[in-house]
């Protein structure tokens, strides 16, 4: 829905205009993954696919949401009823945020708040950043609270981690706030320090086609926070802060000191040699050679797979069959479980690639994945 349409429906159903219309994208991790839960390196770079909200101002101390995507019709809230574990719906998204923002001290009022989003749900692409930082940033301009892009960020990861229950990093949240058309995101999340690392592949005769393999994941469930749960442990074992302590050389004799623990050995491995491929990613980027960065992704696949072992059936079949086909490279992004995967081609091989991967689904007798090219675009902004 455009920034127009979004506008005309919030008058349809808070009977006047909107102070403001925002957007804010998904995302795509291009390498770095589990790892900003780790202090970390991640890399992403933001969709063209958006969340849009059409927001207004109240001094009542009510809330109001809509969203075009659910049919649910009008929720009204009120500020002193916004606690933790309190909504299980889509709703808990915008109320956490804005329980975030009075929690760290910004008085904010109430709001109306009617959302329309094209990121698709459950596909690993950061619908829920992009609905969090989409709310975060209009009530920011309409209430002047002056808080930067990456502590937005922040606030809008405290709604997810705690209002919504879901223990995940500071990378999509950042991505939705802080990326730039044509880049990549080169964050540290220790200390949230960021480049914007130049990434055309058009220039290069390349593109980058994003599978989503339709297989649903959520990461307020299990799997998630046990990995989370054994890095946070495997760092203490091996008495550093956290698993970004551990430089890529020093990885054989730590991982000897975690003989007696297979399960750790092989998180630790994923996690340290990830954060490397973040770091050989962006040297082949700045020295202008996208290409060579094909077979990092590729390795980022198989340590995911075998060490970190968060894959799954559709996203190994994505990564084989691609790669058979001839890209360059392909892993699987996000979080894992379902969800999506990366290919890097050449242009002209697109169409080649994604029949193939269409027709593998199809012979495994796999629902049909959705394919798309990414193209880097912009972070969360103002429309109107
Ligand atoms: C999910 C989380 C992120 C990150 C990735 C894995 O997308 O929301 O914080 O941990 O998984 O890299």
């Amino acid at each position: 829905m455009g920034a127009q349409q979004v506008g005309v429906r919030f008058s349809e159903l808070y009977g006047s205009a909107p102070e403001g219309v925002w957007a804010a994208p998904g995302r795509v991790n291009l390498i770095g993954e589990h790892t900003d839960y780790n202090d970390g390196f991640v890399m992403p770079f933001a969709l063209p696919h958006r969340a849009t909200a059409a927001v207004s101002r109240r001094t009542d101390g009510v809330v109001r949401l809509h969203s075009a995507d659910i049919d649910a019709g009008v929720t009204e809230l009120h500020l002193d009823t916004l606690a933790p574990g309190t909504d299980a719906t889509w709703t808990a998204y915008p109320a956490g945020v804005i329980w975030a923002l009075r929690e760290a001290g910004h008085a904010v009022t109430g709001a109306d708040i009617h959302l329309s989003s094209t990121v698709p749900t459950g596909a690993g692409l950061s619908s829920s950043a992009a609905v969090e930082v989409v709310t975060a940033l209009a009530l920011n301009d309409l209430y002047e609270l002056a808080v930067p892009g990456s502590q937005l960020a922040r606030l809008c990861q405290r709604a997810e981690n705690i209002y919504v229950g879901a223990p995940t990093g500071i990378m999509d949240q950042t991505a939705s706030a802080c990326c730039e058309p044509g880049h990549a995101l080169f964050l540290d999340t220790r200390d949230l320090s960021q480049q914007q690392i130049p990434f055309d592949l058009a220039a290069a005769g390349l593109r980058l086609l994003v599978v989503d393999t339709q297989v649903t994941h959520a990461h307020s469930g299990g799997e998630y926070g046990k990995r989370r749960a054994g890095c946070e442990r495997a760092a203490s074992l091996l008495g550093v802060h956290a698993l970004r302590d551990i430089p890529h050389t020093d990885l054989t004799p730590a991982l000897s000191r975690l003989a007696d623990e297979p399960e750790l050995t092989r998180l630790v491995r994923h996690v340290v040699t990830e954060n490397h491929r973040v770091e050989r990613t962006v040297s082949l980027l700045r020295s202008g050679d996208p290409r060579a960065i094909g077979p990092i992704l590729t390795e980022g696949h198989a340590s995911l797979r075998d060490d970190f072992r968060v894959s799954c059936p559709e996203l190994d079949l994505t990564v084989d069959t691609a790669l058979t086909a001839g890209a360059l490279g392909a892993r699987m992004t996000g979080g894992g479980f379902g969800g999506s995967a990366i290919v890097l081609t050449p242009e002209p091989d697109v169409p080649l690639i994604t029949k193939a991967v269409e027709e593998a689904f199809t012979a495994a007798g796999y629902k049909a994945p959705r394919v798309f090219e990414a193209v880097p675009s912009a972070g969360a902004r103002r429309l109107g």
